[in-house]
């Protein structure tokens, strides 16, 4: 068990930390004239808050009953761009490294077991909701050098896994990555 706990740690750390990160990100967005980014920040925010939620039930179902960790103090890059161009990179190395590193090494380890799968899920919703988080992020930076905010579409997020949905209209099919119907989907709005 020891294992579980000590990677669901390590990632619950990252989710909380991000999700402080991107609020920091969200106030000087806005401060510079791109509440779009703004809002995508605030609601990156909101998914790693689901995501962290997600590893802190999956560890309480491993019966860990320590601590949980405490937020970094963020560290702002000088601008909206230098921040978006950090998040792409934290965001790529968390769906392309870290989270398949942790599937990978607890599947190893206690393969199918009941309380491996509650850990898994929550690994690899979190890890298929970063993959869209890391392509809004690239798709904002891409606007911005246009000198563009982004605004074209509203962001929906999905309460259970913390995936982003972004286009004009509500989403009308299933989440891509939980599954759960679009009831549990809702617009995120700037609140600063
Ligand atoms: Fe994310
Ligand atoms: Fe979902």
């Amino acid at each position: 068990m020891e294992l579980i706990h000590k990677l669901l740690l390590e990632s619950l750390q990252g989710e909380t930390d991000a999700e402080r990160r991107y609020l920091q990100f969200s106030i000087q967005s806005d401060a510079e004239g791109y509440p779009g980014i703004a809002t995508l920040f605030t609601a990156l925010s909101h998914g790693e808050t689901v995501h962290a939620a997600n590893h802190r039930k999956a560890l309480e179902k491993n019966n860990y009953s320590g601590p949980f960790p405490k937020p970094a103090k963020p560290k702002n890059g000088p601008n909206t761009l230098a921040n978006l161009q950090q998040a792409i990179l934290a965001e790529k190395e968390e769906f392309t490294s870290m989270y398949p590193s942790f599937v990978k090494q607890i599947s190893k380890k206690h393969g199918n077991s009941f309380v491996a799968k509650i850990a898994l899920l929550s690994l690899k919703w979190a890890a298929e909701s970063e993959k869209n988080h890391h392509l809004l992020l690239v798709a904002a930076e891409k606007r911005l050098r246009a000198q563009q905010d982004f605004d074209e579409g509203r962001i929906y997020l999905c309460a259970v896994c913390g995936n982003l949905h972004y286009s004009p209209a509500a989403p009308t099919e299933l989440c891509p990555v939980c599954g759960h119907d679009v009831s549990f989907y809702s617009p995120v709005d700037l609140l600063l």
